[in-house]
Formats: C-alpha cells, sequence, structure tokens
C-alpha cells in the first residue's frame, strides 16, 4: 500500500513538474515570437478577418484562428464572408441533444461524451475553437435560448459546465463558454442593461464560468451582448478583469459575441482579446485601424497588446499546433451512440398514473402516432446554432423501428406548426390556432387503435435565439388537439418535444401518461421509442421549474421583464428558480430535479461523517438508496443544504450535490457523497467575500427539490 501512494505520489509530482517545464518552454517559445511580430501582425490577430476567423501570422508560421458554433454540433460550413451554406458535402455531422436535455440527464458523463463529440469533429473540419457549451442561468422561462442553456441552479450549471468543457478540449479544441455574463433574455439581448448585485452575480450566474475556467480549464471566454451593471460585457471591467482574468486566474482569450463591441480603448484596457463579428469591413472595425490608432495615440499600451496576442498564441498552441493534434471524424458510429446514451438519459417521466408505460409490445396490436413533432426534426431551425445532421431519427422512425414488427402504426399530422422565427408577429398571426380538419384525422384515428402517441410541444423555429416566447402557452393549437384525441381514446400517451418550461396545467389535470422529451439530437426518436418500450428506464430530471403561472415566477412576479428603458433590474436577486419558489411557498407545477422511473427508491440510513465542521472540512454524506421495483434504473440523489436561523437571507434549500446511479432490481446501494463544507457559504457583498455563517445546517437527501426523503442536521463552527 504504502508503496503504491509513494509510486502515485511521484507519477503524480512527475506529471505536474512535466507540465510546469511544458508551460515554462511554451512562454519562452510564445514570448519569442511576439518579439518577432509588428505591431500591425499583433492588431490583425485581435479581430474577425472573416465570419469565423482571425489572422494567423504566415511569416512566422501561426496559422488563422478559426471558430464554429455551437451547442448542437459542428455547424456546417458556411462561405467564408456571408451566412450563406458553402454548399460541402462533407460537413454534415451528429446533432447532439439540445442543452437543457443534457442538464436533464444529471449526469456529467453525458456531458463529457457530448464534449468529446462536437471536438472529435471540430477537429475534421479544422475548428480550433467551438462557441460551446452555453450555459446562462434560465432565470426566466420564457427566454428564447433556454432550450441552448442548461438550468437554473448554478451547481447543476456547474457540473455539466465542467465536463462539456473537458470532453471537448480532450480532443485539442478550445471550448468558448458563453455568454459571460447575466445574458438571460433574448428580447433587447444586444442592448439591455442588467442591474445584477454582487451576491446575485456571485452565487447563481458566475459560478459555472468559474468552474469552467477553473476545474474545466476552458480556453476561451465569450462576453455576452448586454451590459452588467452599466458597463457593456465586453469591456466590463468588473467581469473580465477584475473577476476572470485576476481572481479567477484566466489564462485563455476572452472574445466578443458577434459584433458585440462597443468602443476600441475602453475594452481593449479592460480585457478582451479578440473582437468578431458579422459583416465587414474588418479592418474598419474597433480591433482594427482603430486600436492601431489608439495604441500609437498612446490610449492602449503595446504591453496590453502583447498580453492579447500571448494568450491568443497559447490557445494555439493548445489546439491546432499542439503535440498528437487528434486528425478528429465526423458522424462515427461512435458519435451516434453518444448521441443516443445522452437522449435517453434525458427524457423525464412527468406522469405515469396509468401505468401505461412501459408499452407491453406483446399486447398493442395498433398505434396511432399524431403530431406535426412526430415527423418534424429539429437539428436545423429558427434564427442561431443548428447542425446539418447526417441523420436524424424522428419520433416516428423511431417508433416504427421499435414496435413496427408486432403493431401497426399509422400516423396523423394533428396541428400546423405555423411559424417562424424570422417573420413579424403578423405574420406569424394565427399560429396558436387549432387546425379543426386535422384534429378531425387525428381523433378518426386514434378511435381505431389501442394506443395514441401523440407528439406535441415547440420546435426549433418557435425557440430561437433572438426573441422571447411571448407567453408560457403550448402553441398551434395544441391544447384542443390533446382534449380531441385523449378524449378519442383513453390510451393516450402525451409526448412533448421542447426545450423549455411550458403551461401544462391542463394536460396535467387531464392526462394520465406524460413523457418529457427535448430537441434530442440525431438519435431522438429512437432513444424515445426505447424509453416508451421500456428498454431504457427513464432517468431523466428537470433542470428548470415549471411554474404553475408565469406570474409566479420572480422575474414576472416583480415585474422586471423585459425591463424598463433597456433595463432589466434583476430584484429577485439570488432567489432565482427553486430559490424563489421554494422560499416563497409557491408551488410549482414541477418543481426542479423532477422526474418519474419505472422503479421505485427508497432512502434510508441518512448520516454524516461527524456532526460538527469547520469551514475547510469536507462534508461526507452517506445514505442507503434501494431499488423497491422490479427493473434497473438510475436514480438522482439529490443533496440540498438549508441554514437554519440564517442572520442574512437564505434560500429555503440549494443543490450542493447530486449523483445518479444505477441500482439493480431488489438492491440496496450504499451511496457517499462529499461536500465541501466551505461551500456552505453565501456571499457577504459589504465584506466582498465568502462567509460560512457558523450554526446549524440541514442537509436534505431528495429525490427531487420538493421530494425530501431524510434529513440530517450538522454545525458548522
Ligand atoms: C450568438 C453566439 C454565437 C455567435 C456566432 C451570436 O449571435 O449570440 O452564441 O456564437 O452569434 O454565431
Amino acid at each position: 500500500m504504502k508503496y503504491i501512494i509513494t509510486c502515485a505520489m511521484l507519477f503524480l509530482f512527475v506529471s505536474v513538474f512535466a507540465q510546469t517545464k511544458n508551460e515554462t518552454d511554451l512562454q519562452i517559445k510564445i514570448n519569442s515570437i511576439v518579439k518577432k511580430m509588428t505591431l500591425e501582425e499583433k492588431i490583425a490577430m485581435l479581430h474577425g478577418n472573416a465570419l469565423f476567423s482571425s489572422a494567423g501570422v504566415p511569416r512566422l508560421g501561426i496559422p488563422e484562428l478559426t471558430c464554429d458554433d455551437g451547442p448542437l454540433g459542428v455547424r456546417e460550413e458556411i462561405k467564408r464572408f456571408d451566412w450563406a451554406s458553402a454548399n460541402w458535402t462533407t460537413d454534415s455531422a451528429t446533432f447532439l441533444p439540445n442543452g437543457s436535455a443534457i442538464a436533464a440527464t444529471w449526469n456529467p458523463v453525458m456531458a463529457n461524451k457530448y464534449g468529446v463529440v462536437i471536438g472529435e469533429e471540430a477537429n475534421a473540419r479544422n475548428k480550433n475553437i467551438m462557441l460551446a457549451p452555453a450555459f446562462n442561468i434560465c432565470r426566466m422561462p420564457l427566454c428564447g435560448r433556454t432550450y441552448e442553456y442548461y438550468s437554473e441552479d448554478p451547481y447543476l450549471n456547474s457540473q455539466l459546465a465542467i465536463q462539456s468543457v473537458k470532453g471537448i478540449q480532450s480532443q485539442h479544441v478550445a471550448a468558448c463558454v458563453k455568454h459571460f455574463a447575466a445574458n438571460n433574455q433574448e428580447f433587447h439581448r444586444d442592448s439591455v442593461n442588467t442591474i445584477v448585485d454582487e451576491r446575485a452575480l456571485r452565487e447563481i450566474y458566475l459560478p459555472a464560468f468559474k468552474a469552467a475556467v477553473q476545474q474545466g480549464d476552458a480556453y476561451a471566454v465569450m462576453s455576452a451582448y448586454n451590459k452588467v451593471n452599466g458597463y457593456w460585457c465586453s469591456e466590463n471591467d468588473f467581469l473580465l478583469n477584475k473577476v476572470l482574468k485576476k481572481e479567477w486566474g484566466f489564462k485563455g482569450l476572452v472574445m466578443s459575441d458577434w459584433s458585440g463591441v462597443h468602443h476600441t480603448v475602453a475594452a481593449a484596457n479592460n480585457e478582451l482579446d479578440i473582437e468578431m463579428g458579422s459583416s465587414g469591413p474588418y479592418d474598419q472595425w474597433y480591433f482594427a485601424k482603430p486600436l492601431l490608432a489608439a495604441v500609437k495615440a498612446g490610449q492602449v499600451s503595446v504591453k496590453t497588446i502583447d498580453d492579447k496576442v500571448r494568450r491568443i498564441l497559447w490557445l494555439i498552441y493548445h489546439t491546432s499546433m499542439s503535440a498528437n493534434h487528434p486528425e478528429g471524424a465526423i458522424a462515427t458510429p461512435a458519435h451516434t451512440k453518444s448521441a443516443y446514451d445522452i437522449a435517453s438519459e434525458s427524457i423525464v417521466l412527468l406522469k405515469n398514473d396509468a401505468n401505461l408505460l412501459p408499452l407491453n409490445a406483446g399486447k398493442i396490436k395498433s398505434i396511432a402516432v399524431i403530431g406535426d413533432n412526430a415527423t418534424r426534426t429539429f437539428a436545423l431551425g429558427g434564427y442561431g446554432a443548428g447542425v446539418k445532421a447526417r441523420h436524424e431519427v424522428t419520433a416516428l422512425e423511431g417508433i416504427k423501428s421499435r414496435f413496427g414488427k408486432t403493431a401497426s402504426i399509422s400516423f396523423a399530422q394533428g396541428y400546423k406548426a405555423e411559424y417562424s422565427a424570422n417573420n413579424t408577429d403578423a405574420q406569424n398571426s394565427g399560429y396558436d390556432q387549432p387546425d379543426k380538419n386535422l384534429i378531425g384525422q387525428a381523433v378518426a384515428l386514434a378511435k381505431t387503435t389501442d394506443i395514441a402517441i401523440l407528439c406535441i410541444g415547440s420546435n426549433r423555429e418557435y425557440e430561437s435565439e433572438g426573441h422571447d416566447r411571448k407567453n408560457l402557452e403550448l402553441p398551434f393549437g395544441e391544447q384542443a388537439l390533446v382534449d380531441a384525441v385523449t378524449a378519442a381514446n383513453p390510451n393516450t400517451i402525451i409526448v412533448i418535444m421542447a426545450g423549455a418550461p411550458y403551461n401544462l396545467n391542463e394536460i396535467k389535470k387531464s392526462n394520465h401518461t406524460i413523457v418529457w422529451s427535448w430537441f434530442n439530437g440525431s438519435e431522438a426518436g429512437n432513444a424515445l421509442a426505447d424509453v416508451l418500450k421500456g428498454i431504457v428506464n427513464p432517468s431523466g430530471r428537470l433542470p428548470f421549474t415549471f411554474p404553475v403561472s408565469l406570474n409566479d415566477s420572480p422575474a414576472f412576479a416583480l415585474n422586471t421583464y423585459p425591463g424598463k428603458n433597456l433595463t432589466a433590474d434583476y430584484k429577485e436577486g439570488i432567489l432565482v428558480g427553486y430559490r424563489w419558489y421554494d422560499t416563497k411557498n409557491i408551488n410549482p407545477l414541477y418543481c426542479f430535479g423532477y422526474g418519474l422511473s419505472y422503479t421505485n427508491f427508497t432512502y434510508t440510513d441518512l448520516t454524516t461523517n461527524k456532526t460538527n465542521y469547520q469551514p475547510g472540512d469536507k462534508i461526507t454524506v452517506s445514505l442507503k438508496v434501494k431499488n423497491t421495483g422490479s427493473v434497473a434504473g438510475k436514480e438522482v440523489i439529490q443533496l440540498y443544504v438549508s441554514k437554519l436561523n440564517p442572520s442574512v437571507l437564505r434560500p429555503a434549500k440549494e443543490l450542493k450535490a447530486f449523483k445518479k446511479m444505477m441500482i439493480a432490481p431488489a438492491t440496496t446501494a450504499a451511496v457517499s457523497i462529499n461536500i465541501n463544507a466551505g461551500d456552505l457559504a453565501y456571499f457577504d457583498s459589504k465584506l466582498s467575500t465568502w462567509v460560512v455563517e457558523p450554526g446549524q445546517y440541514k442537509i436534505m437527501a431528495a429525490s427531487s427539490s420538493k421530494d425530501i426523503r431524510q434529513i440530517v442536521t450538522i454545525i458548522v463552527r
């Protein structure tokens, strides 16, 4: 044992030493390159020279820096100077489940798989930076990019962000985490001033960025379009300089969002490194000729320019110029498998009151698959990130492949999804009206079959970058379709495909079986059908709250969305998501962390290794979780913490740890999870520091944020 420990320590020492030496050698090399460069060559590296690249230094063998979107997979090749397709035939990629789907897996391993696929496909396309992952906090249920982002909770957000970044960068491709920071609505995203207190920033909006930088070692950060507390994010001294670079020790580069720069000198001196944007003339950009002039006028120092160039070179040496740079591959069977794994763990079973699921394939002879979403693909659509998918299995195809041998399967469209993200409201008017003809056909079909699978929800036009949804309602007259089909066939299963919370009040009341899927990638239909058939036991959990009503949610209750005079005042402070609902005793429709399984789990024997802790201690929480059913299943064990009698406002509970575990039927798993006592701190804005308040804390082992199974109390001194 002693020998093993000594060997392990020696190995660690040798590898840390080797790494430090490599980094020192690299810095020497980078310094020597910088010395050889002219000011003009340096400035050329600091701004886009095309839509998705910035200049290298060919004379010194430094290649261009190339990047691409984005969260759903590597976007198809577009023309160098405009957004039109380059019409390549070799760029169709794996479509990965959207951000909230990844978050619903509650499984960092899935985030890592996602990252590896993105990294490998980026390499095959010679992209050095992937503009992903995106994980702004889901503050407000209507945000158009909720589907791209992860969660309302900073801890879940952080654990997934770390692993997505690690996965991407394991392939020597830089992850560019975005959008830094507090970019939580699309409405007026490029002009809104977000007013947010430092405590909320530190406790809610920044943790995942910090984790991505410090634990994930992210090589790049994208500044957001909006202002935070009066200053554009692309020139925000507090965010970029004080917090990101000085406090967190970020070594990589800060890139602007596309056309998100407003001033040359302020952005350059406040630590933006590269200006990116959508259209030329590139030499007129803030970080092109105007920056050269600012340096010559002494407003920006050469030292500042050199630091930016060094950061870019550092990134290039860790990506395109790295030793053993992998070649990459696109849309391989392994990538398809990863897309399937993520999708199958992301699906959330919301209701199964009639125990209709899993379907008994032996007994079901006819299935009506109804709804536009059953045949729709989600890889492309709307404005912003999309993928030209090599393949995408629709729900209907998946159901046919899993049930087609034993049952007859027919399809009816049910509703028309007539909505375009690029249309005006007037052009989109009427999109929410039911189509009586299509409903009639669906009802006629549903009456003749053993079961109906109704695939509704939204789509990539309806949820999109660039605009927020107007309300929480299901679009396209879907409620009328649900009512009619449910009345026609009592064995109706509602499958909702969407990326953000919706109003499911009526469906929850009138339907016994509800499954939530997402924009679930290339293998969406197969994963869904496997969940319906019970080949996969659902283990997804909601990464955000579904409120009963929009007015229950903090931004609406406090009337701070979309803001007045281009100012969004985050008056709810730290009470975002379930922190708000639980602290204010507002019952949600479906709570954060919720999701059913085809089995049940009981929790017992919750203990901690000690009762009294110091802030530097590790709290080891142990419990037993038994699968009491007859099928294997994955449970997400969630640990929430609450301070008893706090001296400052604290949320009723906060997620501090979680673990997803596969547990065999009739088996008890011994679970052990660590929490750092230091992580029980709150941020004291007056002292500008984290404070672990002494006293009692409740640790709650839970199956969702509202389903607390066991509680233990500890004391922190
Ligand atoms: C988005 C970014 C994206 C960039 C480049 C912007 O509109 O906000 O997330 O990476 O465009 O496509």
